[in-house]
């Protein structure tokens, strides 16, 4: 029996190509208005989920030193060679439960003043408990003050955008074809994509499944609190507009209270 293709690991090769990461590159410019919205001064950053490490970069730009975390091997030796020369520690390890120790002191858990995660990122836990529990170590691993910021797909959008839709694309180098389903039950998504990828003269193809889970607005606002957050803000993603019915992706600013 073949095996399911891993998520993020041939798709890193193509991912800057496709423009996936722009979504990134508008979500830091998003998050330098909820920086002065909220009067946050953010010095040490973690970017979750960071992928190619394409945030990391406008996040170090804006003179924030920064670290990366990602549980893909492959999107993170994107991200290293995006990266090189800038000094950004880069940690493979898997949500929800994670733990990057103090270089100093090895028995305490490393605090950043800011965790971000954009993207579908967090869609991709499986279940509540999951969510919960990575609310809790993104708690652990900021400083009492310190702000959460991160988006996410509302099942809205899993129903609407990627119910029994077909996606796809063909470039003279590059093509694709992604199939989706959404099952109502679970408010899950099952996205089988197909690569089409041109070396030399052949095309290569490689295949990949993605599973994204989305939550409600309660849901997630009630797990930040379980996990000791206050929410400062829960927003239609880039504006400071509260969702509605038909938003299709939230926004959520999050703070370890003093
Ligand atoms: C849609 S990509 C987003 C990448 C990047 N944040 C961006 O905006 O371009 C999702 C990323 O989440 C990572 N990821 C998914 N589930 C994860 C988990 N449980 N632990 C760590 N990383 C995970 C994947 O490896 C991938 O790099």
């Amino acid at each position: 029996m073949s095996k399911t293709p891993t998520p993020y690991q041939r798709f890193a090769t193509v991912y800057d190509l496709m423009g996936a990461d722009d979504h990134s590159i508008k979500m830091t410019e998003y998050s330098h208005k909820i920086f002065r919205k909220f009067k946050i001064k953010p010095t040490i950053g973690l970017e979750l989920c960071c992928g190619t490490g394409t945030a990391i970069e406008k996040f170090a730009d804006m003179g924030i030193l920064m670290s990366g975390l990602d549980g893909s091997a492959a999107m993170l030796a994107r991200a290293a060679k995006k990266l090189r020369g800038r000094g950004v520690p880069l940690y493979h390890k898997q949500l929800p439960k994670f733990k990057i120790l103090d270089q100093n002191d090895s028995r305490r858990t490393r605090r950043f003043d800011l965790v971000t995660c954009f993207y579908d990122s967090l869609n991709y836990l499986k279940n509540r408990r999951e969510l919960q529990t990575s609310f809790r170590s993104v708690f652990r691993h900021l400083q009492p003050g310190g702000w959460f910021i991160f988006d996410m797909n509302t099942p809205e959008a899993l129903k609407i955008l990627w119910d029994e839709q077909v996606f796809a694309e063909a470039r003279d180098d590059l093509a694709w074809i992604w199939k989706n389903d959404y099952n109502p039950k679970t408010c899950s998504a099952r996205c089988s994509t197909t690569f089409f990828e041109k070396k030399g003269k052949a095309w290569e193809r490689f295949d990949e499944v993605h599973v994204e889970r989305a939550y409600d607005n309660e849901a997630i606002k009630s797990s930040l609190r379980a996990a000791g957050f206050v929410v400062k803000g829960f927003y239609r993603c880039y504006s400071f507009h509260r969702p509605t019915k038909s938003t299709y992706r939230i926004c959520a600013v999050a703070q370890r209270p003093e």
